[in-house]
């Protein structure tokens, strides 16, 4: 392993806006040694995430923010190359928060066995994952979704609206998505079963979502804020509930949008129609992490959950990815295969 290089992504720079190619800088190191109680691992898959934005910002924020010159963090699944953890041997995969890069160490603490015969080891990233796990609990804890209902989302392709918009359908609503192509849009109402889909890139949008929403709105699933917001707040009926997931529409705003100012009229919505509006992180449900990936497996099983991945290769590309990620280059869960998947 001596000769080994281990290559690390790591953050240069913090961004203004939009990240740049200068803000990312690809490192090479000695691959890591592990300890007496450790393990040495190789990441397989990396997950990219639109919350990875916001750990690159310096503001203040429910989780400490990067430093430069730290690898960047995130969520991977990778083998066991050689281990001194009990519990954990050569070969075996694993799912931790080990970061933009190759090799890494570690006591075993945090990181998550997989059963590849269980389900393909990427989905550890996405349906059953941590975006999987939020689309679930925030469902279930904060819309309180109820048959006879319409649901809207939008980013409906991506791993957490489209599982959002299939429970829905699961639990008997009329689910409608927003997303940022035609393609896309296709893709939701054909293979994920939304009643409608639309582009909110196209003129006409706000009203095309009306007319998609005979019955107005009960449950808007919030992902990306902005434009798509405005839309539905003349939607919502009376004691429509609204989990506040994502904005990622203002992750790379570097001011905020000319007026007029719409907190009046978002006030008065929010008392005369008696809205619930509730911020969440999805590790606000950690206890209800078994019943998610249970049930959820079930339903991919049995198939009436689809999913979509959308993989990149080679590490070095995962900066690249990362910044289309944050434009809806996407379709489907954004994955980076660092190495082959021994797995597949
Ligand atoms: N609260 C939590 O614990 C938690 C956990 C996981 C994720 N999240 C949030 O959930 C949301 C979805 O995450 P994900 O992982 O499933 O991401 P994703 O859907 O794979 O990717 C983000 C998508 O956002 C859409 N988008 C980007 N800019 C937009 C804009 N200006 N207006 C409208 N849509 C835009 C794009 O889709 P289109 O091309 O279809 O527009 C893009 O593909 C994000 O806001 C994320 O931060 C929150």
């Amino acid at each position: 392993m001596a000769d080994r290089i281990n290559r690390r992504i790591v953050m240069a720079a913090r961004p203004e806006g939009a990240p740049g190619d200068g803000d990312f800088r690809l490192e090479q190191t000695a691959v890591p040694e592990p300890g007496a109680g450790e393990m040495l691992c190789r990441t397989l898959y990396l997950s990219l995430d639109p919350y990875m934005r916001g750990r690159m910002s310096a503001a203040k924020s429910y989780a400490a923010p990067a430093e430069i010159g730290e690898v960047m963090g995130g969520g991977a699944v990778s083998e066991v190359l050689r281990s001194d953890v009990a519990g954990f041997e050569a070969g075996d995969i694993v799912c931790a928060l080990s970061g933009w890069q190759d090799y890494w160490t570690s006591d075993g603490r945090g990181a998550r066995k997989l059963d590849p015969a269980a389900a393909p080891i990427s989905t550890a990233l996405g349906v059953l994952g941590m975006p999987g796990m939020t689309a679930y609990t925030g469902l279930y804890n904060i819309g309180q979704p109820k048959a006879g209902e319409t649901l809207v989302v939008a980013a409906a392709t991506g791993p957490v609206g489209s599982l959002v918009g299939q429970i829905a359908k699961i639990e008997g609503l009329r689910a409608v998505g927003v997303a940022g192509s035609g393609e896309k849009c296709a893709y939701a109402t054909g293979e994920l079963g939304f009643d409608a889909c639309l582009n909110h890139r196209d003129a006409g949008f706000a009203d095309a979502l009306a007319e998609a929403c005979p019955d107005g709105v009960d449950i808007y699933w919030e992902n990306v804020g902005g434009a798509v917001f405005e839309a539905v707040l003349p939607l919502f009926n009376p004691f429509a509930r609204m989990p506040v997931c994502g904005l990622v529409s203002q992750y790379n705003m570097t001011e905020l949008p000319p007026g007029p100012n719409r907190i009046p009229e978002l006030m008065r919505a929010v008392l005369t129609k008696r809205l619930s509006i509730r911020g969440f992180i999805v590790w606000d449900f950690a206890d209800q992490e078994d019943e998610f990936r249970d049930t959820v497996s079930g339903w991919i099983r049995d198939g009436r959950i689809e999913y979509r991945e959308d993989i990149v290769d080679g590490l070095e590309n995962a900066p690249r990815a990362f910044q289309g990620l944050l434009e809806g280059k996407n379709f489907g869960k954004q994955i980076v295969r660092v190495a082959p998947d021994p797995t597949a």
